[in-house]
């Protein structure tokens, strides 16, 4: 029969006790502000990103507005309205028709053999591809309220 080996007394303190359940203590505490933190951070997130992509959204609307009236309103007409030289890009025809990235290429790359220009730098025109997005996104906003316009390729305008 082995003798049982003798053992020490546990290495237990009543100071090092009391510093370690202060030390778990702010553990827990810190990890609770942590969860906290992460579930406002995931409770806030979708809003402010919603804010921020419909606060984009204006304002490129608003530099596409812009850039429309400098730049293409003498063909298409003022707010895209029509002005019987090209397309009346304001109407369902038209935008129900197309995808943005189809008016993206359009407009970068022009239509070859008519007056409509290559607007994106990258094929001689103006417009970074900043702006050619602008544009977009301002004749993308026209469609919910964009009138039926039989004639628009002609350039017709609302009757
Ligand atoms: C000098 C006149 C002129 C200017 C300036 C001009 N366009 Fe055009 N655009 C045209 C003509 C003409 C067409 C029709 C081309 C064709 O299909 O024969 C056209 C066609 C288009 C089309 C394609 C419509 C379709 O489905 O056929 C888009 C989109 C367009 N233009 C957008 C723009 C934008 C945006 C600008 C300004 C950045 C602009 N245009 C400036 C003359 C112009």
């Amino acid at each position: 029969m082995p003798r049982e080996r003798p053992q020490p007394p546990p290495f237990e303190p009543e100071w090092l006790e009391r510093s370690l359940d202060r030390y778990l203590t702010w553990g827990l505490v810190f990890m609770m502000v942590l969860l906290a933190g992460f579930v406002t951070y995931r409770v806030r997130e979708p809003g402010l990103r919603r804010t921020a992509a419909r606060e984009q959204q204006a304002s490129y609307n608003a530099l596409g507005h812009e850039l429309f009236n400098a730049s293409c309103a003498q063909c298409h007409g003022r707010n895209a309205t029509g002005a019987g030289s090209a397309p009346t890009l304001n109407s369902t025809q038209f935008l129900k028709t197309t995808t943005d990235e189809q008016i993206r290429v359009l407009v970068s790359g022009g239509v070859s053999g008519s007056s409509m220009p290559a607007w994106g730098l990258d094929f001689g025109g103006t417009m970074t591809d900043e702006q050619v997005r602008q544009v977009v996104t301002y004749l993308r906003a026209l469609e919910p309220k964009a009138p039926s316009i039989p004639g628009w390729r002609k350039g017709d305008s609302a009757k």
